[in-house]
Order: structure tokens, then sequence, then C-alpha cells
């Protein structure tokens, strides 16, 4: 990777290539991801799961996640840096843009919401301010509770109808890039070679134009829970375990 800044607009003229996003929440991490030449960092509200020991992020708060963003900006990476607005955050246009200047005020260059054509006013009036605008589409981490747990979405006509519309209507608003979260991989293939901004899948198969993870799920981190479609290419717990143990009995 060059040492060009990455911007949004850099982003979204990925759309075809394989775009690697991980996640980060801390300086650590996002200095380490961003030395890797991984050209999307997420800060993303499962911080609230993974860090923080919530049930869901539902509970994550606009002061938690700014600490968080501060954080990681602290790394100064070349990469995007985008946070999610957190949950309730961004019930009217009003409270979107005003949390948005928030996250970026804390380091991040674009924000990241849940919702398709529900959200459509905050997501142009978020644009309308100048922040770019990551889209999250699927199954939304969010609605945990509404939904009553986390279940793929478009295996049923209708969920694919939605999906499409919400992925155009978020690529018409502006957005530069959208999750598909817990997608079908068939729908997210199709929703990929139908909208003109780069798809980001999570559990939706190969056919993303890039792929995002819990940096934890993929390093181990966090060994009580992994979600079945993440494959860890480390189990960190173990060797931390491991070498906290052998200095344990050391001393
Ligand atoms: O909160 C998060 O980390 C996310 C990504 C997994 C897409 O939204």
């Amino acid at each position: 990777m060059s040492a060009t800044k990455v911007t949004a607009e850099i982003i979204r003229r990925m759309k075809g290539q394989k775009i690697p996003a991980l996640t980060a929440y801390d300086y650590p991490m996002a200095k380490l991801l961003d030395e890797i030449g991984i050209p999307l960092i997420l800060v993303g509200d499962s911080l609230g799961m993974v860090v923080l020991g919530y049930p869901d992020t539902t509970q994550v708060m606009m002061a938690e996640m700014e600490h968080h963003v501060r954080a990681a900006a602290r790394a100064k990476p070349r990469a995007l840096l985008a946070a999610d607005l957190p949950y309730h955050s961004y019930r009217t246009v009003k409270e979107a843009v005003a949390n948005s200047k928030r996250l970026v005020a804390a380091g991040a260059e674009a924000v990241k919401a849940e919702g398709g054509r529900k959200i459509l006013e905050q997501v142009r009036s978020i644009i309308a301010a100048g922040i770019p605008f990551f889209g999250h589409l699927g199954m939304l981490p969010q609605s945990v509770r509404e939904e009553g747990g986390y279940h793929v979405k478009g295996k049923v006509e209708s969920e694919r109808e939605a999906l499409l519309t919400d992925a155009q209507a978020l690529a018409d608003a502006g957005a530069f890039a959208i999750v598909l979260e817990l997608v079908t991989p068939p729908v997210a293939r199709e929703i990929t070679e139908k909208i003109s901004v780069p798809t980001i899948g999570i559990g939706s198969g190969p056919d993303c134009d890039g792929q995002i993870l819990v940096t934890t799920d993929l390093l181990g981190t966090f060994p009580w829970f992994t979600p079945k479609f993440v494959k860890p290419r480390l189990n960190a717990a173990d060797q931390m375990r491991a070498a906290i143990e052998e200095w344990k009995k050391s001393i």
C-alpha cells in the first residue's frame, strides 16, 4: 500500500477490489492494523461486547465510543478510521448529526449506522454535514432485542427485495461503502453486483467486495464466544494463558 492517506472516496473507488477491513478499539491495535496496510479500520460498537463486557451492543454509550475513537485515532492511521454511532444515538436527524460530529471531533473520519430507508434522512444529513457515511445492512446487532436474536437475512423474497432497495437507497444517498452482515451469500452477491459502492461482508459469503471481522474473533482474544462464520487464525487467549502461567510459576 502507498503512503497516501486513505479517504472515504478512495474506499469508494476500490469497488471490485478485495478490501480487508478490521475493528480496532485502541491505539496498539489501530497502529498494528495500519502497519499491516489494512485500509479501513472500524471502531465498532462491538467493543461493547468484546472489550466492555456488555451482553450486546445496545448498552454502548456515546462517551464510550468517543473514548475508544480517541485511543485509536492517536495511532494516526493512514487507513480510513470509521466509527459506529451507538444504539439510540441517531433516532432523529438532529441527534444523528450532532453525535456524528462528536465522533469526528474524537478522531473518526467516517461514521457508520445500522439501517437503510428507515434512517435515510439521518444519512443524508450526516453526508450534508460533510461526514462520510458507511452503511450497515442485513443482521443489525443494535436490533437484537427487537428481533430476539441474531438472524441471517435474505432467506425469503421479501427480505431480498428489502435488502436490495435499502442498499440502493444508501448508495444513492452517498454512502461510500456498505457492510452486509449475515446476509445469505447469493443475496450479498446480487447486491454487490447491483450497487456502485463497495459491499463489505461479514458472515455473508465470499462475493462481497471487501470483508470485515471483529479483530478479537480473528485473533482469539475473546474466546468465550466466536461467531460460527469466523475461522480464528490464532488462539491468542490460550497463548496468553500459557505465558501468564509460566510467569506465575517463575516468581
Ligand atoms: O460493531 C462492529 O464491529 C461492526 C462490524 C463487525 C461490522 O459493526
